[in-house]
């Protein structure tokens, strides 16, 4: 009789009752067959796979030193026991697991991320994040899907453009797309000034410029173009432009328009004692200057040629000092390009360091995932390069607390930038030293567009 009442059927119990909760639960719920049945078998997998894992990897330390002297011989090599570091209870989330993991002396989180591929096919995990949240500590994030697939999400403000958006004071937090924690991508110019924003041909870049354009345009911000493709990209915002530099000479001659409008801002702010243009009584247009393929401003057809690597040295000069000191008086970098690797020279690297907003897309060469992420989230890289060809809009970026997320933009058509540049063309603040851009299709009572 005792069998019946002994706790191993008591367990068998248990484990019937689960399994069939299992079976009812994985197609009604899948969010609940996840909690009950997937995360705690999830994490016995990870239990049972980390040692072997880390030591597998090169994560794990040695409690002695790596070399030791036998007779007169050194012996080199791992200690037959190595120390592995220490996991917490992994956190069950609705789109996968969460396991903090206290870093050993002498690992940073780049070593973590580079096994994150051996970690998702140990785990049997769509994929693995790692960020460092804080010194010294790693997420280890287990997806079990991808959250962005399928993801598509509209600019609200665009739809409305063409109908009610009022025009209004200028709100330098946007919200461009979604991130992979279900929260706002949010570009805050404030918070962080510059951007960066990098993906191969076709990756959306010119499509998260039409989404950030497209929320400018109705607040009195000033847009101002650099486009060496010949305006191909930024021409469709011509209407909202307070200017368009097509060629480098353009571009000069803007820049040195910027930087004198920055040394004026300075002397303003100095006068009246305030430390940030939006301080003053009565603020100034907060600008923006995006730039579409940031590279042709550092390429010449021909190193021979001084007086084109003369007007080159001067363009990068004048931008990097305008992204080093525009920040406290409103006036904005945002850089687009398909590559940006350290081959452009120092003036590359100098820029970088100013523009501490990042957005890193499909990229089809290492070096500028590299380039553009690994001076700050160097743990982001592997992910960024993971980004395919067809997930355009999905980006590696900032999350706005110190460590990074994947994210996908909104989308944002040509024409819904075309129609927001028009519609709204009439607020287009006037910058002293550049001329606004020419067009055609000027509503009869405005007064803007001269040639
Ligand atoms: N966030 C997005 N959501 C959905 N589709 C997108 C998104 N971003 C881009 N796309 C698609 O990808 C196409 C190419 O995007 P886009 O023109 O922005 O690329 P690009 O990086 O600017 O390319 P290029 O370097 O050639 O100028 C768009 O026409 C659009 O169809
Ligand atoms: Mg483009």
């Amino acid at each position: 009789m005792h069998t019946l009442t002994s706790p191993g059927l008591y367990f068998l119990g248990v484990v019937a009752v689960w399994l069939l909760a299992g079976a009812v639960l994985r197609h009604r719920s899948p969010v609940w067959h996840w909690y009950i049945v997937g995360y705690p078998l999830t994490w016995f997998r990870i239990t049972r796979t980390w040692r072997p894992l880390c030591i597998e990897r090169g994560l794990s330390v040695s409690r002695r030193a790596s070399q030791a002297v036998i007779g007169d011989l050194i012996v080199r090599g791992q200690e037959v026991r190595p120390v592995v570091p220490r996991l917490w209870i992994g956190r069950p989330t609705r789109t996968g697991l969460v396991v903090r993991v206290r870093l050993m002396p002498g690992q940073t989180p780049e070593e973590y991320a580079q096994s994150a591929e051996a970690l998702m096919h140990a785990w049997r995990v769509y994929a693995v994040r790692i960020t460092s949240p804080e010194r010294g500590l790693i997420h280890i994030e287990a997806l079990l899907s991808d959250p962005l697939a399928g993801v598509v999400v509209r600019n609200p403000d665009a739809r409305r453009a063409g109908t009610t958006a009022p025009a209004g004071p200028p709100v330098m937090v946007l919200v461009v797309g979604v991130t992979e924690r279900a929260k706002s991508w949010l570009m805050n110019f404030r918070l962080v000034p510059h951007w960066l924003i990098v993906g191969a041909t076709r990756s959306g870049k010119s499509t998260l410029i039409h989404a950030i354009v497209t929320r400018f345009a109705p607040q009195g911000v000033a847009i101002v173009g650099i486009d060496l493709k010949g305006g191909l990209e930024l021409s469709v915002y011509r209407p909202r432009l307070s200017g368009l530099a097509t060629t480098r000479q353009e571009a000069v001659e803007i820049l040195e328009a910027l930087v004198e409008l920055k040394d004026e801002r300075t002397h303003a702010c100095n006068m009246a004692g305030v430390r940030q243009a939006w301080e003053l009584p009565e603020p100034p247009p907060p600008v923006v200057l995006v730039i579409d393929e940031v590279a042709e401003l550092f390429l010449v057809t021909s190193n021979r040629d001084r007086e084109e690597v003369a007007l080159r040295d001067k363009t990068v000069a004048l931008l990097v000092k305008l992204a080093q000191l525009g920040a406290a008086l409103d006036i904005h970098v945002i850089a687009g390009g398909q590559r940006f690797g350290s081959d452009l020279g120092s003036g590359a690297t100098l820029l970088r360091s100013q523009l501490s907003g990042r957005v890193c897309m499909h990229v089809s060469d290492g070096e500028t995932a590299v380039m553009t992420l690994g001076d700050i989230w160097p743990e982001a890289v592997v992910t960024a390069q993971m980004i395919r060809a067809d997930e355009q809009g999905t980006a590696v970026t900032g999350d706005g607390e110190g460590s990074w997320v994947r994210a996908r933009a909104m989308f944002t058509g040509v024409d819904e930038a075309a129609d927001a540049a028009r519609i709204y063309s009439r607020i287009t603040p006037v910058l002293p030293g550049i001329k606004r851009p020419y067009f055609v299709d000027l509503p009869p009572d405005s007064e803007g567009g001269e040639g």
